[in-house]
């Protein structure tokens, strides 16, 4: 079985990420999402709600499995007999910090691949960081995350 894992940190999920799951998914028999808990990092949304947002999103995607994980990559995805890691390229600029994360983790441990799948046209302008800045700032974000990710970023703004 192809098991392959697509991490990040989904601080929100955004379209982009969520194009990425829907491609992927069909190229492998199961895609886990890896959701970092990244202890350095003070997040909008808790590794339980980051988790709890995408299990819904994805609920009709049989072969996808939602998990969180903490310390290196490499050995969750060994932890989950998977081999292969998938990330999204928006261009140039992600290019040089995935190359060397990829490499990075090829140094960790060989057996592992990293495998670039590049961001659709109309993904390629924005990130999670920017959605939660445009957010803040009252911006539109409709057309940049999904329904329930919309509401839950008006929620916790709203909670601050
Ligand atoms: O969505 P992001 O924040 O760009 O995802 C980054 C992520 C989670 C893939 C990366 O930070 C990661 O793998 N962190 C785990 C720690 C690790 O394995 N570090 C060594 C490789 S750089």
């Amino acid at each position: 079985m192809r098991v392959a894992v697509y991490p990040g940190s989904f601080d929100p999920t955004t379209n982009g990420h969520l194009d990425i799951i829907k491609r992927t998914s069909k190229l492998c028999d199961k895609l886990i999402v890896a959701v970092l808990e990244n202890p350095s990092k003070v997040p909008m949304f808790s590794v339980e709600e980051r988790v709890a947002h995408l299990n819904e999103i994805l609920k009709d995607c049989s072969n996808v499995e939602v998990k969180s994980f903490s310390g290196l990559l490499v050995d969750f995805v060994k932890s989950v007999n998977a081999n292969v890691v998938i990330r999204g390229l928006r261009g140039v600029t992600d290019f040089s910090y995935e190359f060397q994360m990829a490499l990075t983790n090829k140094s960790l441990d060989r057996e592992i691949e990293t495998l670039f799948i590049s961001a659709d046209t109309q993904y390629l302008f924005f990130s999670s960081s920017q959605v939660k800045e445009i957010a803040i700032f009252g911006g539109d974000i409709d057309n940049m995350v999904p329904e329930i990710i919309k509401k839950e970023i008006s929620k916790k703004l709203k909670e601050e």
